[in-house]
């Protein structure tokens, strides 16, 4: 039989019922809310009471459940809404964990990083200078003619360029050899350094060529310094960068800034290409024009200079077969560097 004392207490229950978890809630449903629960329990003991009681009775009742469904509905909303893990296809507890993301140094990095140790473990000093040229170091220190053809549109991204005064021309550099009249303006000899950097040509984006890349320029000035020490040189640091069975070789060539001039090639094979060889630096001997242009005596002084791409002796050592790749930040390639 139902009363009205048992309908308080419920009551009591209903209002300090704990609903702070899924399990709590669902506990609560089923004491209070099923079918099988107090509720209906109590609405269906009804009849056995007494008659004039019956109206008092259901009218309670009522209010009970309707307290009772708010309840719940109430806590059901606030658990939902805190609730920052949604259940999903792959809400699932015996999978492996998700690996963190770690990055890692970029394959150029990597190489750049190599070849500094190389050349500090040889003697030399790093330095550097900006991207943004004039046309004085980039060229005309350099012993650029003024009609060479670096100094045209077609190969040179220019910044400024006074077809009046081409002194007042801004570029960005084409080369890290700028650098080598920056550095023996400001220190007198000896100087030893190289001097990494990103350069800029104006040339079409294909898998051999990009816009832009990095060089490490290299330059030794002092008494007596031969080309005998520039091969040595060359040489001692391909040996340790690319292994003792490097298969190298060591052409004449011709810049304007060094006199003779020199190239070097590595064999270079990848998977299943047949091999070839490839130009990685291009060398010589520090053109005399060059010291006059930095007030340095070329009967007293002599030296050597070399400048080495980067992006080429990556893509030799890590087997990658398109420049562009290093420019994407496609995580599939980078991955493959940890
Ligand atoms: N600056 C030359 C180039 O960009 C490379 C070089 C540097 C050649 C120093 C000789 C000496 O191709």
């Amino acid at each position: 039989m139902t009363e009205i004392s048992d309908i308080d207490t419920v009551k009591k229950e209903i209002t300090s019922f704990s609903l702070d978890s899924v399990d709590a809630l669902e506990a609560f449903r089923l004491k209070y809310l099923s079918r099988k629960g107090i509720i209906s329990d109590m609405l269906a003991g009804i009849g056995k009471a007494d008659p004039t009681e019956r109206a008092r009775l259901g009218k309670e009742l009522n209010s009970l459940k309707k307290l009772a469904t708010s309840r719940f509905q109430e806590a059901k909303a606030e658990l939902s809404s805190q609730s920052t893990y949604k259940k999903s296809a792959t809400d699932d507890p015996t999978l492996p964990p998700v690996p963190p993301q770690i990055g890692s140094t970029h394959p150029l990095s990597q190489t750049l990083e190599e070849i500094k140790s190389i050349f500090y473990r040889l003697g030399f000093t790093i330095a550097d200078g900006p991207e943004l040229e004039d046309d004085f170091h980039n060229f005309t220190a350099l012993n650029f003619p003024p009609e060479h053809p670096a100094r045209d549109m077609q190969d040179t991204f220019f910044i400024r360029k006074d077809e009046q005064n081409p002194s007042r021309n801004l570029v960005l550099r084409t080369h890290t050899s700028p650098v080598q009249i920056r550095l023996l303006k400001e220190q007198k000899p000896p100087v030893r350094a190289i001097m990494p950097g990103r350069v800029y040509r104006n040339e079409s984006i294909t898998a051999k060529s990009y816009c832009l890349f990095h060089q490490v320029e290299g330059l030794y000035v002092d008494n007596n310094v031969s080309l005998a020490d520039l091969k040595h040189t060359l040489i001692t640091f391909a040996g340790h960068l690319f292994g003792k069975g490097l298969k190298y070789r060591i052409r004449p060539s011709f810049f304007p800034f060094t006199e003779p001039s020199l190239e070097m090639d590595i064999w270079w094979e990848t998977g299943n290409r047949p091999g070839q060889w490839m130009e990685i630096l291009g060398a010589g001997m520090v053109h005399p024009n060059v010291l006059k242009a930095v007030d340095i005596d070329p009967e007293r002084y002599t030296g050597f200079a070399f400048g080495m791409g980067v992006e080429r002796i990556t893509m030799s050592r890590y087997e990658i077969d398109d420049i562009r790749l290093l420019y994407d930040n496609d995580l599939r390639f980078l991955n493959q560097f940890p």
